[in-house]
């Protein structure tokens, strides 16, 4: 599989990173502790720490710090998806329930800061200004995405162009993050920075535009989430949008209402209106216009296994089912 052989690139990095992972969540407060693990060992693809790894190496980063990166970066992540699930009142994630489910609102939130302050603790370990400037400019940018998706939840008018902001803010930034501090901490020049850094931008939005689609189109056992999560929170996703834009009039007030409405009950209706009007492949080829955009960015590095882990990455990204 392409995946697998992505992962194998850098297996043994990537194992210390889970071994790091585990380690430093460690808490005197037993019920942090029980949360925290839960959600990191039920898995995840860990592409984040992936891309810190392999983004770092394919500048021909040698020490061992980056370990320690990618640890933060996915304590990030998973903060981002405690309270991601709380706002979204969401109960599947990772093939299990979610934290919210099991241990109720408050706890995963209090969870969430919790790995959000361990991050930043680790953060410091790292010792580098410019790596702390890029991670906490990251993380504010990703709660701004998340209090603007929410400012637009039951909206039928957000617009493509609000839409891709948002997208940019909540996701493609981590991933941007990601790829930008792997390159900062293997001292790439202004222009390597530059392009590893716009790498990671173009390949979170490519991410999210398919995480978008598969929540229509998926199979909830495959991405451990549910399907129509985003239309029973009201989200206005860009499926929607092209539908509701291509459409018939009668199909355009049936998406508004449901939007306005929340909730599954118009879900068949809407998936066959979103199926046939051809939005999951105006989506899917926005997914790779910008799969593209990032594969280009790769194009003045040195040839590496490293680098050709990255591009396998954006070919992956708009392949996925989970
Ligand atoms: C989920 O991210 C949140 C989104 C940005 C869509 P992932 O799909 O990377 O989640 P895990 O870590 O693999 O579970
Ligand atoms: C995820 O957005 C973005 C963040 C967690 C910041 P979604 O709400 O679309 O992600 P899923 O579908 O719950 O994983
Ligand atoms: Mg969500
Ligand atoms: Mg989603």
């Amino acid at each position: 599989m392409t995946a697998q052989r992505i992962y194998d690139t850098v297996a043994d990095d990537f194992s210390r990173v889970n071994d790091l992972i585990i380690q430093r969540l460690a808490s005197d407060v037993p019920l942090v502790e029980k949360i925290a693990q839960y959600i990191i060992e039920s898995g995840g693809k860990r592409l984040r720490p992936l891309l810190v790894l392999l983004s770092s190496r394919a500048l021909g980063y040698g020490a061992d710090d980056h370990l320690k990166l990618a640890a933060v970066i996915e304590f990030l992540h998973t903060a981002t998806l405690l309270h991601d699930d709380v706002v979204d009142t969401s109960d599947l994630r990772r093939g299990r329930s979610t934290a919210n489910a099991k241990w109720g609102n408050a706890p995963s939130v209090l969870v969430g800061d919790f790995l959000y302050a361990r991050a930043f603790e680790m953060m410091v370990e790292l010792k580098s200004l410019a790596i702390m400037d890029v991670l906490s400019h990251a993380t504010a940018v990703i709660a701004e995405g998340e209090v603007m998706q929410l400012m637009n939840v039951k909206n039928p008018d957000l617009t493509e162009e609000q839409y891709m902001k948002v997208i940019h803010n909540k996701t493609a930034m981590l991933f941007e993050a990601a790829s930008h501090t792997g390159a900062l901490l293997a001292g790439a020049d202004e222009h390597r920075e530059k392009a590893l850094r716009d790498y990671g931008k173009h390949l979170g939005l490519a991410f999210q535009l398919v995480d978008d689609v598969l929540d229509y189109q998926g199979d909830a056992e495959a991405m451990g989430k549910n399907v129509g999560d985003d239309l029973a929170e009201g989200k206005t996703t860009l499926p929607l949008i092209y539908a509701m834009a291509d459409g018939s009039d009668e199909d355009r007030q049936l998406i508004r209402q449901a939007i306005r409405k929340g909730g599954l009950d118009d879900l068949p209706a809407i998936l066959k209106i979103v199926r046939e009007s051809g939005a999951i492949e105006y989506t899917m080829a926005k997914a790779r216009e910008q799969a593209e955009l990032a594969r280009a960015c790769l194009d003045g590095l040195e040839e590496s296994g490293h680098r050709e882990a990255l591009e396998l990455l954006t070919e992956v990204a708009v392949a996925r089912v989970n």
